[in-house]
């Protein structure tokens, strides 16, 4: 979910309006604002996008003050009732939260039998404690940091008040808030890119902190009412970067900008001797290592299953990669020095942030490989990296897996010469074909789109299949087909096939193969002829060299370790074409959330 706040001397709708829409990346089932006026208190709330809610809220309304809610459903259907922004039961006080709230049960049962529940959400909860905690401190202040002690769980709260219009009182555990700075106003909101045409300047606020945010001053207290003093910094992202121009699409674009992606990771990771450079601390933490655990989830973990190859094969650390969900209530048995590594493009994936907590509890350290600098996994990691790439916008992520993975290579480099590894491979040499090769297929975007419309126009299923490197890349293709374009798709080492799920395999079912591998190239093409043999409607990708006239499409030739960055971009826009074809949102698939800050 993501949340925005305005307190300042203009109207705050299209403040707020906006700012949900830069949002949206967070969820987009239902969505509301509420303002306060000296008429009093304005609530719109829809079930949909922020353009249904545009729709609702009513323009003559004016006020200076307000808050909105974009919302990713947990606790309660998708609905008007259960969309935030939420009210206690005298309608005195306003609230919208992002989180979950853990001890939902234990509140309501202690706290709120006489209080009669309107909607089904555990925001709900928070809203009506703080409503009886004032009824019995008579202030709103300590009421708001009395619920913050009570409450258990993930949250970013922001409250208005509807006897004090002057104030937002606003309140941050696990879930990203960040408070921005302007002139004659301030702002709350989940992600600097909300409130970026506003300022440039904001306050990070910690767990455990609540803010008092008035349209001339701004002031972070702890939970006990200690003042806190905060230095501002000012947000490095170009607003530009988060429009979508000429492009139909932000993933169109997002396919797009790689190449650009590549060269931005290439300038940035070299010195001035053109040799990569990691951070002391970097340097050391990997070549101390006995282990790494690489710790991810969705295409993040796809892109860790690639930068477990490199930093074995170049780094020799044997290297672990864990869905974060997974390895956070079942932890393998450690090593003795554990590197951990989190790679998350937004920084914020609750799932991933619950494995760092546990495993800094026992004292081992993290690296985080992030596109957000300045975010929760990126701050609570002892080192980070960073991936260059520009606000990924669309839900379906490209560019970052593309960074990710060349990231996890120059890495992988830059710990082997640390430990005086003898290497016949130069990266940034490398990754620059690499750039070239990437520019060549978004230049020929026509082959995939009429490749995607021969094999996904209306299958209800598909296979992609591929082994060793390509095996990774075809679990990264299959659930971008699935999230995009809802086609069931399931990625399937090549070898594995015929273990079971060749059963599937009717006539003209799709199966995509990549090769890019010389070893086991004609493996997978043995395996293409078991599906073909079957009624398959097969395609297959593979690379110079290795091709045969009957492929439908062959990539340009790069360094077999770094062939999933060129490998995946037909997958990609296979995937896009393919939702396209069906009417599908591409940017903002059904059901999704591009940030999902819950467990
Ligand atoms: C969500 C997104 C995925 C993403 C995953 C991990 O599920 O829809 O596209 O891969 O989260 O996100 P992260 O920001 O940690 O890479």
């Amino acid at each position: 979910c993501g949340i925005v706040g305005y307190i300042g001397n203009n109207d705050t709708k299209d403040v707020l309006l906006n700012g949900l829409e830069k949002l949206e990346y967070r969820g987009y089932d239902s969505a509301g604002i509420a303002t306060l006026n000296p008429e009093g208190l304005h609530l719109f709330k829809v079930k949909g996008r922020i353009a249904a809610l545009r729709d609702k809220v009513d323009v003559t309304v004016q006020s200076t003050m307000g808050i909105g809610h974009t919302r990713w459903a947990t606790h309660g259907e998708p609905s008007e009732d259960n969309a935030h922004p939420h009210q206690s039961s005298t309608g005195r006080f306003t609230l919208v939260h992002n989180g979950v709230i853990e001890n939902y049960y234990e509140v309501r049962e202690q706290y709120l039998t006489d209080v009669e529940l309107k909607s089904e959400t555990d925001t709900e909860i928070v809203v009506q404690l703080i409503e009886v905690l004032y009824g019995q401190t008579n202030d709103v202040l300590v009421a708001f940091r009395q619920a913050m002690s009570i409450l258990k769980g993930s949250y970013a709260i922001a409250l208005i008040d509807q006897d004090n219009p002057d104030a937002i009182y606003v309140a941050k555990n696990k879930s990203p808030l960040l408070v921005g700075l302007g002139e004659g106003f301030n702002l709350v909101a989940s992600d600097a890119m909300a409130t970026l045409k506003e300022t440039e300047k904001y306050l990070e606020i910690e767990d455990k902190e609540v803010v008092i945010v008035k349209r001339e001053a701004v002031e972070i207290q702890k939970l006990d009412g200690t003042i806190v003093d905060r230095k501002p910094y000012v947000a490095e992202i170009d607003a530009a970067d988060t429009e979508k121009g000429t492009y139909a699409h932000f993933m169109l674009k997002e396919i797009d900008e790689q190449p650009i992606v590549m060269r931005k990771i290439i300038q940035k990771y070299q010195d001035e001797h053109g040799e990569i450079q990691l951070e002391d601390d970097v340097r050391q933490a990997m070549t101390q290592a006995d282990r790494i655990y690489i710790i991810a989830a969705g295409t993040s973990y796809h892109a860790g299953l690639v930068g477990k190859q490199f930093i074995e094969k170049l780094a020799q650390v044997p290297v672990e990669v864990h869905i974060s969900s997974e390895f956070s209530y079942n932890m393998p048995l450690l090593s003795e020095k554990p590197l951990f590594v989190f790679i998350s493009q937004s920084g914020e994936t609750a799932d991933s942030r619950s494995v760092l907590v546990k495993t800094k509890a026992l004292g081992h350290k993290a690296l985080t490989i992030t596109n957000v600098p300045g975010s929760t996994l990126s701050r609570e990691a002892d080192y980070t990296l960073h991936l260059h790439a520009g606000p990924e916008i669309a839900v379906a992520s490209t560019k970052a897996y593309t960074a990710q993975i060349a990231v996890l290579a120059l890495l992988a480099v830059g710990t082997a010469k640390a430990k005086c590894l003898h290497l016949h491979f130069d990266p940034l040499k490398e990754l620059a074909i690499v750039a070239s090769a990437m520019e060549s297929l978004t230049d020929q975007k026509e082959a995939f789109e009429q490749l995607a419309k021969d094999l996904f126009s209306t299958t209800r299923n598909a296979f992609f299949i591929g082994r060793g490197n390509d095996y990774f890349v075809v679990q990264e293709a299959a659930l971008k087909l699935k999230e995009i374009s809802y086609i069931q798709a399931e990625g399937f080492a090549g070898g594995e096939l015929k273990h079971g799920t060749i059963a599937l395999i009717e006539d003209d079912t799709p199966v995509v193969a990549i090769s890019t591998q010389e070893n086991v190239n004609l493996s997978i093409r043995g395996n293409v002829q078991e599906v073909v043999a079957r009624g398959a409607k097969a395609a297959i990708v593979s690379m110079k060299g290795l091709e045969k006239d009957s492929d439908a499409f062959v990539l340009p030739k790069v360094h077999e370790l770094l062939t999933p960055l060129v490998s995946v971009i037909p997958m990609q826009l296979l995937s896009y074409y393919a939702a396209l074809h069906r009417d599908c949102d591409v940017d903002k698939p059904r059901n999704l959330a591009k940030s999902v800050t819950v467990e």
